[in-house]
């Protein structure tokens, strides 16, 4: 798929069907996402593959009271967590996220959804053993599209454009 066609393509999934992804495409879109650019090369990245039904259900009832997330997250065949390393600050989640649009645009190309879902408080660093030094960046429910919502409207690109001084 040509990269404009991803790019106007990718848009939020929060439902999804079960049939599971293959491991192979799985592996392709993370490599897809560690060709990001990221601060001094340093990779700050870490991806948790979350392929174990009990504790996918326990990470959904997190958003039990949000139920499109809990319902994305419920039912995905797979949910990916991006964590990054901290130390540089703004740098490290700057680097999570030109690699986690690397992975939304590929996951796009091989015709699978996602949607990024952020996590604020430990608990989830809790449940999956994430180290000191480390934070979450999105929690990412991954599978074939269940749905077809409408792409949401951006604003016309002139008015976020200033020249010189905004
Ligand atoms: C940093 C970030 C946080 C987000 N958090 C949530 C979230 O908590 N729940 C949710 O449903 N979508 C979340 N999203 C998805 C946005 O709602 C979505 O990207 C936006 O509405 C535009 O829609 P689109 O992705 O379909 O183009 C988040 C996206 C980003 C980049």
């Amino acid at each position: 798929m040509e990269v404009y066609e991803a790019i106007q393509k990718r848009k939020s999934i929060r439902k999804f069907r079960s049939e599971p992804v293959p491991d192979e495409t799985i592996t392709k879109i993370l490599r897809a996402g560690t060709q990001a650019p990221n601060a001094f090369n340093k990779e700050q990245w870490e991806f948790i593959l979350i392929t174990d039904r009990a504790l996918q259900n326990a990470i959904a009832q997190t958003r039990a009271r949000i139920p499109p997330q809990r319902i994305a997250l419920e039912t995905a065949p797979l949910i990916l967590v991006v964590c990054y390393e901290n130390e540089l600050g703004v740098d490290g989640m700057a680097s999570a996220y030109t690699c986690i649009e690397n992975i939304l645009l590929a996951a796009t190309a091989e015709g699978l959804g996602s949607v990024t879902l952020t996590s604020r408080g430990g608990k989830i660093k809790e449940m999956l053993n994430i180290p000191e030094g480390y934070d979450v960046a999105a929690i990412m429910p991954i599978g074939y599209p269940d749905e077809e919502p409408e792409k949401p409207v951006r604003v016309p690109v002139e008015r976020k454009i200033h020249i010189n001084r905004f």
